[in-house]
């Protein structure tokens, strides 16, 4: 009746009450943490609630009692590992992002030869099809963009091409009405630009991405943001890995470089 003037033990405090009267046990959270770095590549911090609120989430929804139980799982299940990595990472991206980027790496290609284009991440789709409406502006028809991103669910999003007002907030109307085709409030990207663009659910950290051929522009934004220098450098070297030839270029955002990164970049030129 007077629990509350118990002081909790560690296994209270690690353990949650959830709606559907399961706990679910946190014990065992470096350990599929550094699962979830060795192969995903993304590093996560213990003290950040959120997060583990999102995993004890998925525990609850698979009915899965605690985070050692959930590490054996997703050793053998390769879907519920990407719902873990879904749970643990944010999606956000919309049209134009970075649009200038896109336009400079785009001017340096500008030939007739066919152009292989790498977004990875895409997320939902939006940094493909950005790059697909600048170069079609710009002249170049020649060309296709790969989007690859670990989530199934974002891939998922990505093939069916709809877009919400917030996403497509920075094109013009004139792009708007020239690439896509409103219903409701959803904006559905043209056929016309979806053969552009090609969605597949791959992992970084895993060999399927040397099945997708070489690329002469490879965009890489926001992504790195998630793994620490060793990671960084080994995604890069990834990257660099399918590159076409000596004058492909690999593009990462501002905050996806660290001095490590950076370090190692300069010591290729
Ligand atoms: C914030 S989005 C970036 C989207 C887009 N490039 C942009 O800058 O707007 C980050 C994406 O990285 C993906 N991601 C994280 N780790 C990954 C990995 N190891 N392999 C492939 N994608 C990964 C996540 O699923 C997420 O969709």
């Amino acid at each position: 009746m007077f629990s509350f003037l118990f002081k909790k033990t560690e296994h209270d405090l690690n353990t949650k009450e959830n709606h559907h009267n399961i706990a679910v046990n946190t014990d065992g959270i470096e350990a599929l943490y550094d699962f979830i770095e060795k192969n995903a590549g993304i590093s996560l911090q213990k003290s950040k609630v959120l997060v583990k609120n999102h995993i004890i989430a998925l525990c609850e929804r698979y009915n899965i009692s605690s985070f050692l139980s959930l590490l054996e799982e997703v050793k053998n299940n390769k879907t519920l590992f990407t719902e873990l990595v879904d749970a643990v990472t944010i999606h956000e991206t919309y049209f134009f992002r970075e649009k200038e980027q896109i336009v400079e790496a785009l001017k340096q290609h500008k030939n007739n030869s066919p152009l292989s284009i790498l977004s990875a991440p895409s997320s939902s789709g939006e940094e493909a099809y950005s790059i697909a409406i600048l170069a079609l502006e710009m002249g170049i028809k020649n060309f296709h963009v790969s989007g690859i991103d670990i989530s199934r669910a974002i891939i998922e999003k990505a093939n069916s091409s709809l877009y919400s007002q917030r996403s497509v907030d920075f094109l013009s109307q004139e792009l708007l009405e020239k690439y896509f085709i409103k219903t409701h409030d959803r904006y559905s990207v043209k056929e016309s630009l979806k053969e552009y663009a090609t969605f597949k659910q791959i992992n970084l950290f895993e060999d399927d991405i040397y099945q997708l051929g070489k690329f002469d522009i490879i965009f890489s934004r926001n992504m790195f943001i998630y793994f620490q220098d060793e990671k960084k450098v080994e995604a890069y070297k990834r990257l660099e890995s399918l590159k076409k030839d000596e004058n492909s270029s690999i593009y990462l955002g501002h905050a996806d470089i660290s001095s490590k990164l950076s370090q190692y970049i300069r010591s290729k030129m």
